[in-house]
């Protein structure tokens, strides 16, 4: 898999999150878009997305406590310990 170091925002450590059940390492500083493709480049890169805030095709859903909040993969940073319960069709 090629590496594309300059499309994820400049990082030093790899933080865990959980997507979907499975724990996984990814760039800190980026939005959950970004650490998607940081997980699987091609799929990602070859989603219909617009990358900027307009299709909604990128939309997750986050635990927030008892509960999901639905945000925008590409508006949203990661952070230590997120918990994604369900990504959108588009993103799988
Ligand atoms: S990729 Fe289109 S709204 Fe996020």
């Amino acid at each position: 898999m090629p590496y594309h170091p300059e499309i994820f925002q400049p990082y030093e450590h790899l933080i865990g999150i959980s997507i979907c059940g499975e724990s996984r390492l990814v760039p800190e500083k980026n939005s959950i878009l970004r650490c998607l493709q940081f997980l699987d480049m091609e799929r990602i890169s070859d989603a219909d997305l617009c990358w900027n805030g307009e299709c909604v095709n990128c939309q997750v859903w986050i635990k927030n406590g008892e509960k999901e909040k639905a945000v925008m993969a590409c508006r949203t940073n990661v952070a230590e310990g997120m918990v994604i319960t369900r990504i959108s069709d588009s993103l799988k």
